[in-house]
């Protein structure tokens, strides 16, 4: 373990989606201006980096992340001011930045993409994927490949008669990254932003940057539905529209790219799909490619102490040192923590141990502090374009396939942030009309209420962050599964070492109470998730159903 690693690696990511977060004008939107005024809170929280999702200029056919502008702000969530008042009142805070960046597409009313569409012989044409189709006039698509959605990811031009691609809805349209001009432009987006003070970047379904020049048909395959773990589906395996080695070298150039800015050094985290080993390339044979990649793995990791233990042993394995693996356990598009635990509150504070003690980056979706449930609305009046696309399909369906980990309609884990128990939650003025509902329980589950009462789930996070910050053995040591405390099975526990600092984490995943023996002098118990106070620890300690507790030990000499 190197002495000093990056801020990177040891840092905690929340990640704020702008919409939903804080609306400062009553417009029912979140907005930029919103967030600055909420940073108090994140900082008190103790979260050190925050990502927004896109708040770009945008017709927001899908919310943000299709582009029209990557210089501009979207006039509802603020201005050009205020994206760089909030760079800088981030940093006032001690606290770092990220903002996304879709490099994969753009929306289909972007410039760029109105001129490729204009004519044939338009010199931007080449900017995008075009193709003939097949058949005597073209009328078929050009081959079988299928969008990440499952439908057919061609869509055909009524001016030229040509089909251009799309990896995800129609309205986003891919951009040929095979064109130079395309590659250099979009790099220096990427240092655009870098340079107005922005410590990192998010990117968006990173995977499919490179489409295969042969445009050859996707195989066959039996897998009817992909998944985050596994992309493949809809009956093919999507070996020329996803992770072709095009866009793994283009992680390398992109990761050369941002280390050109140092002091400090900024990253990237790419929205990937895969096992862990396929994700792992990502980063790259030297640990030269993404600095981080989401493993969305951990998205749906069971509450089992087999399993955890199963998947930390996995990650481990395939990202050790100088590689750092992620704990994702929440985003925008996916089903929410608290709902996957069916709303158990103890359960979630001891995910929330495991998320915030484990090695890797831990990334905290907005509200999962407070434990937000999902907001349920019937696939018919979702705003999503997802959900817009699946409307026709019975209900049932769209809440077994949400379970499944496939969320339809992603309003459901989008509703707005609880502030208070008042009318619209503090999230926008009392008169307003939020863009999506506040979910009904707002009037319990919100920021207001946590902070009065000592035991809440927000206090528990509150408690790890700060520990997490403090602690070199939880935010730079490497880790080691520990099995030979006598345990049970379902009870997980691992060692965190940093030079001069252990730290040990026991996580009790069973409904019983389970005695722990520690043959040790002089501990301590830093942490437990049934009440964050410091006390000593003499060895002997009775570990409460679903107790994650965090033990430190002097370091052995050496
Ligand atoms: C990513 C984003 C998702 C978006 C899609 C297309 O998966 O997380 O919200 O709809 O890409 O950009």
């Amino acid at each position: 373990m190197p002495e000093e690693l990056p801020w990177w690696k040891r840092t905690t990511v929340y990640q704020i989606y702008p919409r939903s977060f804080a609306d400062s004008n009553g417009d029912g939107i979140g907005d930029l201006p919103g967030v600055i005024e909420r940073l108090d809170y994140l900082a008190g929280l103790g979260v050190e980096t925050l990502w927004l999702s896109p708040f770009y200029d945008s017709p927001q056919a899908d919310f943000g992340y299709d582009i029209r502008d990557h210089f501009g702000v979207a006039p509802e969530y603020g201005t050009l001011d205020d994206a760089r008042r909030l760079i800088d009142e981030v940093h006032k805070r001690g606290m770092k930045i990220v903002f996304d960046m879709v490099l994969n597409h753009t929306s289909d009313q972007h410039p760029w993409f109105v001129a490729s569409r204009s004519a044939r012989e338009h010199d931007k044409r080449d900017w995008y994927i075009w193709r003939d189709g097949r058949g005597k006039h073209g009328e078929r698509p050009p081959n079988n490949w299928r969008s990440m959605l499952g439908n057919n990811g061609w869509h055909r031009d009524g001016e030229s008669g040509q089909w251009y691609w799309a990896s995800f809805l129609s309205f986003q349209p891919d951009l040929n990254y095979r064109n130079p001009e395309v590659k250099e432009t979009m790099l220096e987006v990427v240092r655009h932003w870098l340079r107005q003070g922005v410590d990192g970047l998010r990117l968006d379904i990173f995977n499919a940057i490179f489409k295969d020049a042969s445009f050859a048909d996707n195989p066959f395959s039996l897998r009817l539905l992909p998944s985050a773990e596994n992309p493949h589906g809809f009956f093919q395996r999507n070996v020329h529209t996803i992770d072709h080695p095009d866009t793994l070298s283009f992680a390398r150039d992109l990761r050369r790219t941002v280390d050109a800015f140092q002091d400090p050094a900024r990253f990237l985290v790419g929205e990937v799909f895969g096992d862990p080993t396929t994700l792992r390339r990502y980063c790259g044979a030297e640990a030269d490619g993404l600095h981080l990649v989401f493993l969305f793995k951990t998205l749906r990791m069971r509450f089992a102490g087999r399993g955890v233990r199963a998947l930390i042993r996995e990650i481990e394995q395939a990202f050790p040192e100088p590689l750092t693996p992620t704990y994702v356990f929440g985003n925008h598009d996916r089903t929410r923590l608290l709902q996957r635990l069916d709303g158990h509150q103890q359960k979630a504070k001891l995910f929330a141990t495991l998320q915030l003690t484990v090695r890797g980056v831990p990334f905290i979706y907005y509200g999962e502090e407070i434990g937000m449930e999902h907001y349920e609305i019937p696939l018919v009046h979702g705003l999503d374009p997802v959900a817009v696309r699946h409307r026709k399909l019975p209900q049932w369906l769209a809440r077994y396939l949400g379970r499944a980990g496939m969320l339809l309609n992603r309003d459901e884990c989008r509703s707005p942030m609880q502030w208070h128990g008042g009318t619209n939650a503090g999230f926008s003025a009392e008169n307003a009309r939020p863009w999506l509902a506040l979910h009904p329980r707002s009037a319990l589950t919100n920021v207001d209420a946590q902070e009065r009462d000592p035991a809440s789930l927000l206090h528990c996070y509150q408690g790890l962050l700060a520990l997490r910050r403090q602690s070199r053995a939880l935010n730079a040591g490497a880790l080691e599964l520990v099995d030979d405390l006598g345990l049970p099975r379902a009870v997980v526990a691992y060692r965190r070492v940093a030079q001069g600092d252990v730290a040990l984490v026991v996580l009790n995943f069973t409904s019983r109470e389970v005695p722990l023996c520690l043959e040790v002098q002089d501990g301590a118990l830093l942490f437990s998730n049934r009440d964050a106070s410091t006390t000593p620890f003499f060895g002997r300690y009775s570990l409460a159903p679903y107790e994650g507790v965090v033990v430190s030990f002097p370091a052995p000499e050496a």
